[in-house]
């Protein structure tokens, strides 16, 4: 089978997509699978990369790759002079890009355009789960909990005195499109809010400010069969180190002692049972088919609370998403066959 994995993109995480891509590539058995590295410049132009193992980075032959409506995986390879050369077609595209465009439904409607299976979430639950502000609307409306917040608009944001009285302090203000903490502030005081909303709007016209939820951050991953069924993880905790103060995008990436994985989480068995039902309901509330890491927080008297859900999580093969697949018994390349064969199906 010929797999394109797409890493890269334009987002603010493009750096956390190629860390992603490569631990795919490297668990691609080459007895099953042909990868095609693909690599989505930060301006967005799809290039074919050299090495199916390794380290992606930039592409080296410099031929750009074209998706054909309705090809079914047919694609052409156009070099710097423009000239096409038709390429072997694609059996599955694996997209591996987190944050926008990419983790949000757009690519996954192009792999529809181009009748190319996709591995992963589909383009409905894509869309609503990158979406925090349309997550959260699901999710209260399928009966799970989820923190307090308010939408921010562009324009309209309102007084930080309101604010103050619906959600207490400190608040979250954070951009409503956005992964890896990103433009996330923590608001302590009113005089701290103009700030919080400067850099939120730097990478979203829609915000969202939260409640901050004294709680433990508990992760646990869904996997959608070919069949239908959901398998879901134990969970894992997350524990950022008291220095960051919450888990930024710092602690998650830049500080190798920025947080620790304990997994699995340390949790009653009932609270784990009820974890694992809730993961499953959001999964569904939100129309994610594949797979998803969904985020919860939970308190010192057991309220869960959902915080979000990621379709394209962190998946190296020590990001929460493997580590609990793992801890459930499915090991790292076994969660990407299963993801392929879901796509295929
Ligand atoms: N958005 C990052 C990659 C995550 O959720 O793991
Ligand atoms: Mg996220």
């Amino acid at each position: 089978l010929r797999v394109a994995v797409l890493y890269g993109g334009r987002s603010p995480e493009h750096e956390v997509s190629l860390r992603s891509a490569a631990n795919v590539l490297a668990a691609l058995d080459p007895a099953k699978y042909e990868a095609v590295p693909v690599f989505v410049g930060r301006d967005g132009r799809w290039m074919l990369a050299e090495t199916a193992t390794g380290n992606p980075g930039t592409p080296a032959s410099g031929a750009e790759l074209c998706l054909l409506p309705g090809g079914r995986g047919r694609c052409v390879a156009l070099s710097a002079g423009g000239e096409a050369r038709p390429l072997p077609d694609l059996d599955v595209v694996f997209p591996v890009l987190h944050g926008l465009p990419g983790e949000d439904g757009a690519v996954q409607g192009l792999c529809e355009v181009a009748m190319v299976p996709l591995a992963g979430c589909g383009i409905l639950g894509s869309a609503t789960a990158l979406d925090k502000d349309v997550a959260k609307r699901l999710l209260r409306e399928a009966g799970i909990p989820v923190a307090r917040s308010v939408t921010v608009e562009a324009g309209s944001p309102p007084h930080f005195s309101e604010l103050e009285a619906a959600l207490g302090l400190p608040i979250f203000v954070k951009p409503a499109r956005q992964g890896s903490s990103v433009g996330v502030r923590k608001v302590n005081a009113s005089q701290e809010y103009a700030g919080a909303l400067a850099e939120g709007f730097r990478y979203d016209r829609k915000l969202l400010a939260e409640e901050f939820v004294a709680g433990r951050e508990i992760e646990l991953a869904v996997l959608e069969d070919a069949d239908g069924s959901l398998f879901v993880s134990r969970p894992g905790e997350i524990v950022p180190a008291e220095s960051h103060g919450f888990y930024s995008y710092e602690a998650k990436y830049l500080d190798e002692d920025g947080a620790l994985l304990n997994v699995p989480a340390d949790l009653p068995d009932d609270v784990e049972a009820r974890l694992k039902d809730l993961a499953a309901r959001a999964f569904r509330a939100l129309g994610c088919d594949g797979m998803a890491r969904v985020d919860f927080f939970v308190t010192a008297d057991m309220q869960m609370l959902v915080n979000e859900l990621n379709t394209i999580p962190g998946f190296t093969d020590i990001s929460m998403y493997s580590k609990v697949m793992a801890a459930s018994g499915v090991p790292y390349a076994e969660v990407i066959d299963r993801l392929i064969v879901h796509g295929m199906k």
